[in-house]
């Protein structure tokens, strides 16, 4: 039998290589600069198998060039760049990376949240600018995250992980998503159910862990910036697309929010010009770059590949209804 073709559109970590090496033909494309849609064409025509990140669109267009693809491995949790319809109106399977980075997504939150609450982005400017006249009393005084309210927008693994961290805080945890969490969950994280509107109103940190889809797309509208706290700061690490970033702009430049912390955007890589101020902290979407979850990333997509191509349901399939087993 020949070793089914692979296109991956990044050399991956060594630890996901060998998985792929032991089943499959792999092409690696490792220039420097991103993969051209023209040259992600070309690459999987002849290919049964790609691995791709978020950053490259696997639609109806590509899929239609690629009459031999079986299966797309994504090297992330959200999928809003694969058209997961249109592969499995076409017999492709689609895989994703769940569960390996919801902590270190959970600590990048908290990150972000510490920086724009206690004005780090300033405060190491300031440091490295030669500038610095030494301590003062009323130098860069930001807000206290401790004893706070944190609100959550999605409490699925990521929001959850939020949750528990906020206990050593002392913060009192909201939490608001179209489900309401089972009462053991609720208790484990000490996390209270609010409607959306009311916890926008009541939090002093709104972090946001919704997936992208039609119904969180621009959920945080210039209406839900009114509701907000004037004191309170927006964290987002899920999708930029869930915030409209024209709004955002216009709430901090009428200060109905105090301040936003940001690792993903609207149209990424630009950001909104308007988001480059004191008040906001910018991240370029790394919220899940630790090395060991990188790894994790890649080596879960391999094996999502190899299950695969060895006739077996892969681990994180998101359309199994493709999925012919022996
Ligand atoms: C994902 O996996 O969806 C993140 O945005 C990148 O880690």
């Amino acid at each position: 039998m020949p070793r089914p073709k692979i296109f991956a559109t990044r050399p991956l970590f060594d630890e996901a290589r060998q998985i792929l090496q032991e089943k499959c033909e792999v092409e690696y494309w490792a220039q420097p600069e991103r993969i051209s849609r023209e040259e992600l064409f070309r690459r999987v025509k002849d290919k049964q198998g790609l691995v791709c990140l978020l950053t490259e669109r696997v639609d109806d267009g590509l899929l239609q060039g690629a009459t031999k693809l079986r299966m797309v491995a994504n090297v992330a949790v959200g999928f809003d760049n694969i058209d997961v319809p249109a592969c499995t109106k076409r017999g492709v399977a689609v895989t994703n990376t769940p569960g390996v980075l919801d902590e270190s997504t959970a600590d990048f939150a908290w990150t972000l949240m510490m920086a724009v609450a206690r004005r780090l982005g300033e405060g190491e400017a300031l440091a490295r600018s030669g500038n610095w006249k030494g301590w003062d009393l009323d130098q860069l005084v930001g807000t206290d995250v401790w004893g706070k309210a944190l609100g959550l927008v999605g409490f699925g693994r990521i929001g959850r992980a939020m949750a528990r961290r906020a206990g050593g805080f002392k913060m009192k945890v909201l939490y608001t998503d179209v489900q309401r969490a089972p009462e053991d969950v609720e208790k484990e994280c000490n996390a209270e159910y609010r409607d959306f509107n009311t916890l926008l109103a009541e939090s002093d940190f709104v972090s946001v862990h919704v997936p992208l889809s039609s119904d969180t797309q621009g959920l945080f509208e210039a209406a839900k910036f009114f509701r907000m706290k004037p004191t309170a700061f927006l964290i987002n690490t899920s999708r930029g697309q869930v915030v409209d970033e024209a709004a955002l702009v216009h709430a901090l430049e009428s200060k109905k929010i105090a301040g936003a912390a940001l690792d993903v955007y609207e149209n990424e890589p630009f950001i909104h010009p308007g988001l480059k101020r004191p008040n906001v902290v910018l991240a370029p979407h790394i919220a899940s770059a630790s090395l060991e979850t990188r790894t994790k990333m890649s080596v879960i997509a391999a094996e999502n590949v190899k299950a695969f191509f060895d006739g077996k349901r892969p681990p994180n399939v998101l359309n199994p209804e493709v999925i012919k087993t022996a």
